[in-house]
């Protein structure tokens, strides 16, 4: 199959909502990451997202939708703290997860009676989803473990002669996935920290118990029970070995001048950091650089043939608990206080 890249007209995205029509995949630009879409309703099609990404059939796949009609369909009920936060968060990057209605098929929701549900704020993710007239069910159009992409270049990288479409919209907003959030009664957990933070959900909910799944900052058991089966998978893993530094830059930069050798680079928040002769690479220093940057910079490591990588620690708060989240899965758990 050739896989071809379309600039985001009109005359184009009506194109690509035809191939969703028909039964195809089309990648997309989203102001989080690029997805790989699909008509959720079909597990025909559905299947064709597992194939190209080489997904575990158990991990759900977000469902997204261009108004508040299409939720309807896709949920056999809507809790109230969901209508409150979609009214301050949607369009946007916060994902829901409500109990599924008999019309999403088990493939698309990897076996669960939930359905994860996403409003997409970007024009051209509304546009193909509203000229398609169906909900899309779009993981990162990565091939599994992968970085997500945050670019049209990245996703033609892993999805190359898998799939027929990509919509180039130029580089995402965000650079990170949405936040994933539970509804039950009054409690809401976040099992994937991303834009939209606790501190955020608190402010429209003051009456809910609001917090974070313990396994967003640590490594759960490999046989535990998981909310969210995405949390159990290695994922944006580079070919290098990422180990994180937990110190001050002092000590980071001490460590890495003791340890440094062939392949070894480092990851840093600014040029004044680096250290001579170990190359390196910048990836700013508010959280919001970081997070823009973070899944193209772990790739350009792969391309630089990086054997070993010595990231500096982001702290968590704000969006940074969501660039810490993602760094500890690419360094594979590891990090060492220096
Ligand atoms: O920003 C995003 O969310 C992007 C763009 C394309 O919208 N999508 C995305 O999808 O990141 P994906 O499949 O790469 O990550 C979805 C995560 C996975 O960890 C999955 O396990 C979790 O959400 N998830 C989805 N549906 C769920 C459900 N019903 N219950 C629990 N976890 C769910
Ligand atoms: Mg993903």
């Amino acid at each position: 199959m050739t896989t071809k890249i379309y600039e985001p007209t009109e005359e184009n995205i009506k194109r690509a909502a035809e191939l969703i029509k028909s039964g195809e995949t089309v990648a997309f630009p989203t102001e989080t990451v690029y997805g790989l879409g699909a008509n959720a309703y079909d597990a025909e099609a559905v299947k064709k997202i597992f194939a190209a990404k080489g997904r575990p059939a158990d991990n759900p796949l977000i469902v997204h939708i261009s108004d508040m009609e299409m939720l309807k369909g896709i949920t056999s009920e809507v809790p109230e703290y969901a209508f409150r936060l979609a009214d301050k968060f949607w369009p946007g990057p916060l994902t829901m997860i409500m109990p599924k209605s008999q019309k999403i098929p088990h493939v698309t929701s990897g076996g669960l009676d939930t359905v994860g549900v996403r409003f997409p704020s970007n024009p051209v993710a509304k546009e193909l989803i509203r000229l398609s007239g169906l909900p899309i069910a779009a993981p990162s159009a990565n091939s599994s473990g992968r970085p997500s992409p945050t670019n049209a270049g990245r996703v033609y990288e892993d999805m190359s002669g898998k799939i027929p479409a990509i919509i180039d919209g130029g580089e995402c907003d965000i650079g990170l996935e949405s936040t994933v959030i539970a509804l039950s009664g009054n409690k809401v957990t976040v099992l994937r920290p991303g834009k939209v933070t606790a501190e955020m959900i608190s402010e429209v909910l003051p009456e809910a118990d609001v917090s974070v799944d313990e396994a967003v900052s640590k490594e759960v058991a490999k046989d535990a029970v998981v909310a969210s089966p995405g949390m159990k998978y290695k994922h944006y893993a580079p070919k290098a070995d990422v180990i994180i530094l937990k110190g001050s830059r002092e000590a980071y930069r001490e460590y890495v001048r003791r340890h440094c050798g062939d392949g070894v680079f480092c990851l840093l928040y600014d040029e004044s950091d680096s250290i001579d002769g170990v190359p390196y690479i910048c990836w700013g220093s508010t959280h919001e650089e970081q997070a823009k940057k973070l899944f193209e910079v772990l790739r350009e490591f792969d391309e630089k043939g990086a054997k070993r990588v010595y990231a500096m620690c982001p702290d968590t708060d704000g969006i940074g608990l969501a660039v810490y989240n993602r760094i500890l899965r690419a360094a594979g758990f590891s990090v060492l206080e220096v």
